[in-house]
Order: C-alpha cells, then structure tokens, then sequence
C-alpha cells in the first residue's frame, strides 16, 4: 500500500503516512492535521474514525468475522470456559493450567462484597434498575479499595475483585426485587454456577446448578466479552484515560452500555416480541412501522449493526443456542416462533436488504435468558457481567500504551461574540 497519502487544502499540499493493521484494515494517520492545515476532521458517530490502534479483538463486518486475540468466536464459544477467555482477553494469551487455577481461584477467594455496600444498597428503592445499581454499585468500589486511584495500586487485585464481585452485587436487585434475602457467594463452587446459586437458590429449598442452564450461560458471556471500541468500550477508554481509577472507568461503560440502542437492546427485543404476541402476532405490521421509522419513531430491536454489515457471527451461533436450549429444558417460548418469523420477513424485504439489516447478538439472546430464569430486566445485567472482561483488558491495553487524554474537537456552529445585556434590559 501507499505509505502516504496527499491532502490538497486551499491550493497547498499536505502529506499524511499510512498505516497498515495485521489484518490489512487501512487508515491514514492524521495526527499532525491541525497542526498542519489548521483543519479538523467531522465524523459523526465515528464511523470512520480509528481511536486507538489495539491487539486485543478483531472484527471484520463484512466478512462476518469476530476474534479475540486472535482466536475465533465459534471455536472460544465451543471449547473455552468463560474465565479462560477473560483471562485471553485481559493478559493477551490462553492460560496454562497453572495460571488458570491461579486465576480461577483467586476469583473464587475475592466474591465477597464488603458488608459496608450493602448500606448503599438498602438506599435503593425496591424497583431500581439493576443496571443502575449495578453501574452505582461498581462506581462505589473505588471507595472501598482507595488504592485505586492513590497512584493505582495493584492493577491485577482490582482486575480480580471486579470479576469476582460483578455477579454478586448483579443478584442483589434481583433477589431484593422478589422480596427474597441475597445469597452469599459460594466458594466451592465455579464462577457460572456460583452466580446461579446466588440468583436462583432460595434458603428454603436445595437448590442443583442445572449443567444445560450452565453451559449456555457459558456460551452467552463468552460471546458478549468484546467487542473493540463500540460504545461502552470506547467510554471505559475515554474516562480511564484521564487516569480515572478502573472501578470509575468501568462504572462509566456500565452506563453507556444501559442505553437501549447498545446493549439495552437486549431487554428492548423481548418486550417488542412480548408487544407483538399481544396485538396478534403480526409481524408484517411491525416490519411495516419500522419501516417508516421515520414517522413512527419504532425501530426493530435487535437488527441492524453499526460494523456488521452481512451477518453478526455471535447472532448465527445465539440463534442455533436458543433452539438447543429450548429444547433440552423443553421450554415452547411462543416469542421464539414470532422472532423467526420476523427475522424471515426482514431478510426478505428490500428495506433492510438495502440497508444491511441483520439479526444481531441481542436478537435471540433475550428468548435464552427468559428460558433460563433470568428475568427481563436482568438481560443488560447479564451483558455487562460478559463484557467485563473485554472493558478490563481495553483499560488495561490505553494504559500501557499510555494513550493521550481522550479530547475530540468539535466544529463550533453557536452564536459569535456579543454584547452582554444586563438583566434589566432583556
Ligand atoms: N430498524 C429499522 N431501521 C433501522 C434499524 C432498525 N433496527 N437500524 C437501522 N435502521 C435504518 C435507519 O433508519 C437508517 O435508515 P435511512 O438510511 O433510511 O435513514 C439506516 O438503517 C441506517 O441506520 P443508522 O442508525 O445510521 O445505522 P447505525 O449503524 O448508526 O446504527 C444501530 C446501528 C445498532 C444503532 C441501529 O441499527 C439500531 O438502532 N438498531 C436497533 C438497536 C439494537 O438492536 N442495538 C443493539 C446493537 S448490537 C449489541 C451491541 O453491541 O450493543
């Protein structure tokens, strides 16, 4: 390729080098723009833009490729444990088997939540989003270990209490929202089932870790652990990269994440599906509605993606996971059938042909967890508690590169100097 690229800006020539990725993505390496031609690029949404250069996930919207260094989605989601991928994530290879219990049991030893939380918590009202509490929750441990952010203490024991602690303070808006009493976290047992116990175990009855329940939840958190700088990511970024502490930082993604068109999506798919089963089962009506999204307001949760662009490789392994799952706890979700049928309709309808509009990961993920127990509002939860690890190890990845603070320019459109007007005369 070029290894520069020329820009002509008022009748001047500029020169600008290229860069090359490892899987041959081009950019031109505009740093020096402003200082060279007084310009700055507009770009909204960043759909052009490159913010970091990173080793830690790959993906090809195209193609329909997605890999975690290096590794694809479908052989992790087939053979990893999801801890084993985190650790992937986070230190940039599998671990050995030593490393792996290492890891896996200093997770295990740190699960505990610092009684002192639970006064933060009990100030909840009964019916707060988990997500809220969640996000407010992991902002509040940073108060706990100051380390943090007194010069950053030990990265590696922050790394480890936030997977070890997400699942329990995730169970607590549940269990609270039942009216039921929290479970602590058991030990003995691996981190998936761990978190299963704590949302499903009641002190009434034994409860038995179902291994189908298991393994599925397996395979969705592996899927969801990264996802290079999409929204919530590229937040954990941006506030870690004015130092902030990594609770704070991953506080903030929590936050973006939230939102309904990034991984609140999850809980919007359901209640559409939910809305459509009520009025009938018309799935042409609604294909119809976003179609004039324009008018209407109403988009289809879960379609369409800002980089996939043929399919989402994580929505074809989910879709064949709904019907396994459903299958072998021999549940008939009668959303799964409209969410079918309105896949089959959207894929053949010139609108979302056009315009690239496929499934994605948020799709079918949805009609899994409500087979699993795991209520509606718990779904981004469940998201989160999957793309931790992705947010740790991109934290961890701006840090050692000691990436600038992040500082976007705008193109000022306000109004020009003028006059002040004292109040009296306005
Ligand atoms: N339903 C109907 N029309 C859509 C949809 C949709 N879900 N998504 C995009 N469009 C249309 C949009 O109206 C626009 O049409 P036109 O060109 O006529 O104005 C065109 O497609 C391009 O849309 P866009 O908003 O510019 O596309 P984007 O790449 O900026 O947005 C998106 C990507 C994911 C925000 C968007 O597709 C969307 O809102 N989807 C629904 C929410 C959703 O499922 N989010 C989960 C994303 S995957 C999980 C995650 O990683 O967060």
């Amino acid at each position: 390729m070029a290894n520069s690229a020329e820009l002509t800006v008022d009748g001047k020539s500029f020169s600008f080098p290229t860069l090359e990725g490892s899987e041959h993505e081009k950019a031109f390496d505009i740093s020096s723009l402003r200082d060279q031609t007084g310009y700055v690029t507009l770009d909204r949404g960043y759909k052009n833009t490159g913010a970091t250069q990173s080793g830690i996930t790959f993906l090809d919207g195209e193609e329909g490729i997605l890999r975690y260094r290096g590794y694809s989605i479908e052989d992790l989601a087939s053979k990893a444990t999801f801890l084993e991928v985190s650790y992937l994530l986070i230190y940039g290879e599998l671990p050995t088997a030593e490393q792996y219990e290492t890891f896996v049991n200093s997770i295990r030893r740190h699960t505990l939540v610092n009684e002192d939380m639970r006064k933060i918590f009990d100030g909840f009202p009964v019916n707060a989003h988990p997500m809220c509490v969640l996000a407010s929750l992991v902002s509040a441990m940073s108060a706990f270990y100051p380390d943090s952010h007194e010069g950053n203490g030990n990265t590696d024991q922050h790394i480890i209490r936030l997977l070890a602690k997400l699942p329990t303070i995730a169970t607590w808006s549940y269990k609270r929202s039942l009216g039921h009493p929290t479970n602590y976290p058991k030990n003995n047992l691996d981190y998936i089932p761990n978190f299963l116990n704590m949302m499903f175990a009641l002190p009434v009855e034994e409860y038995k870790v179902d291994p189908v329940v298991a393994e599925a939840l397996n395979v969705l958190l592996i899927l969801h652990a990264d996802h290079e700088q999409n929204c919530s990511t590229s937040t954990v970024r941006l506030v870690g990269s004015s130092q902030a502490n990594i609770y704070s930082s991953i506080s903030a993604g929590i936050q973006a994440l939230w939102g309904p068109l990034h991984g609140g999506a999850n809980q919007e798919v359901i209640e559409m599906l939910e809305d459509i089963k009520a009025d009938g089962g018309d799935v042409g009506k609604y294909i119809d509605m976003a179609k004039n999204a324009k008018t209407t307001g109403f988009r289809l949760f879960g379609f369409g993606h800002r980089v996939y662009k043929n399919f989402d490789p994580r929505a074809k392994i989910i879709k064949k996971a709904a019907d396994d799952v459903l299958n072998k706890l021999g549940v008939n979700d009668p959303v799964l059938e409209i969410a079918k049928g309105l896949e089959e309709a959207a894929l053949n309808d010139p609108y979302f042909v056009q315009r690239k509009l496929y499934p994605n990961v948020d799709f079918y993920s949805g009609i899994i967890y409500r087979a699993l127990g795991i209520p509606t509002n718990m779904f981004t939860v469940m998201f989160a508690i999957g793309r931790l690890p992705g947010w740790i190890a991109q934290w961890k990845e701006m840090r050692e590169q000691k990436e600038p603070i992040g500082r976007p320019r705008q193109i000022y459109t306000g109004a020009t100097l003028r006059e002040f007007v004292p109040l009296e005369n306005r």
